[in-house]
């Protein structure tokens, strides 16, 4: 079996795979035309995370390619309808990152919370200052989280851990998966949340979280997104921090990235992370261990 791995993949993955038989071929950071020039070559399958975009010139050019494997969560970087339309199978890993993303969305609380980035950077200016930074506590406080899969429910334990009230919506789900978690409609959970922290992928009608939804949200309450940057209309929540309507937001992804809106990014009520969700050791581990499986069983079965 031929394989192109197209973005950084864990060492020992790369080793298992050879170990077991599979010609890898690691090709990182191509351009959409190198991509499709690659595909012509005749791999049965190929690997990415993010970074590669698998649009539809490069799937018309594939010879012989079976399977994609994102290592990651979003398919958004992959036009999968199109490849399953040409019999190419289209899998990811939804498992393997959910603990990581969800302690991600933690962090981010925890430092808005306590304002760590502005504490760190006085510190660092030679200042001493207390009063300053008198911050609140995460306990007792309502997390609502948007969208109750395997991210939501990963934070939705660990904000019950530290004795947060955790209220949930999903428009896929009927029954909320944890107990404790009353699922309630979106503009209900916007009204009653000091934290929202969304856990749904992107959708092409629009934003989830726009002027409307902000304008729902408690006064002073916090938006936590670490799940794409698409999410969330950017201009209504620069808006929002500039009014003081929210008190701050926690960001790891962008409409654009890296982010071209500058005054979002440097607006200090602003928490950021550069689409680090996944980017943990244990998180790349599992990755590269659910990509070797799947690629070693389709070499097995021929
Ligand atoms: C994912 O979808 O797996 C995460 O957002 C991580 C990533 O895309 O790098």
């Amino acid at each position: 079996m031929r394989v192109l791995i197209c973005d950084p993949l864990a060492e020992n993955a790369l080793a298992r795979l050879r170990e077991g038989g599979v010609e890898v071929t690691v090709k990182t950071g191509m351009s959409p035309e190198e991509l499709a020039h690659e595909l012509a070559q005749g791999y049965e399958a190929i690997v990415v995370r993010s970074a590669t975009k698998v649009r539809k010139p490069a799937l018309d050019a594939a010879v012989g390619l079976k399977l994609i494997v994102r290592a990651g969560v979003g398919l958004d970087n992959v036009d999968a309808d199109h490849a399953r339309a040409k019999g190419i199978e289209v899998v990811n890993t939804p498992r393997a990152s959910s603990d990581s993303v969800a302690e991600l969305a933690l962090a981010h609380m925890f430092a808005l919370a306590r304002s760590l980035p502005q504490a760190t950077q006085s510190i660092r200016d030679g200042k001493w200052e207390k009063k300053a930074f008198v911050g609140i506590e995460l306990q007792g406080r309502t997390l609502g989280v948007v969208g109750i899969g395997r991210i939501g429910q990963a934070l939705a334990r660990r904000a019950l851990a530290l004795g947060m009230k955790v209220i949930a919506s999903d428009k896929f789900v009927i029954q909320s998966p944890l107990p404790e978690v009353p699922l309630i409609p979106l503009p209900d959970l916007l009204a009653q949340s000091d934290f929202v922290s969304l856990h749904v992928p992107a959708d092409p009608a629009g934003p989830v979280i726009g002027a409307a939804e902000i304008a729902r949200m408690k006064d002073g309450a916090y938006l936590i997104n670490c799940a794409r940057g698409e999410v969330v209309d950017e201009g209504a929540l620069l808006a929002a921090l500039r009014s003081g309507k929210l008190a701050g937001a926690g960001l790891d992804v962008f409409a654009v990235e890296p982010p071209t809106n500058l005054e979002l990014v440097r607006h200090p009520k602003v928490t950021l992370t550069p689409h680090i969700g996944a980017q943990t050791r244990e998180a790349q581990e599992r990755i590269g261990g659910e990509v070797v499986e799947i690629l070693l069983q389709r070499a097995r079965a021929g």
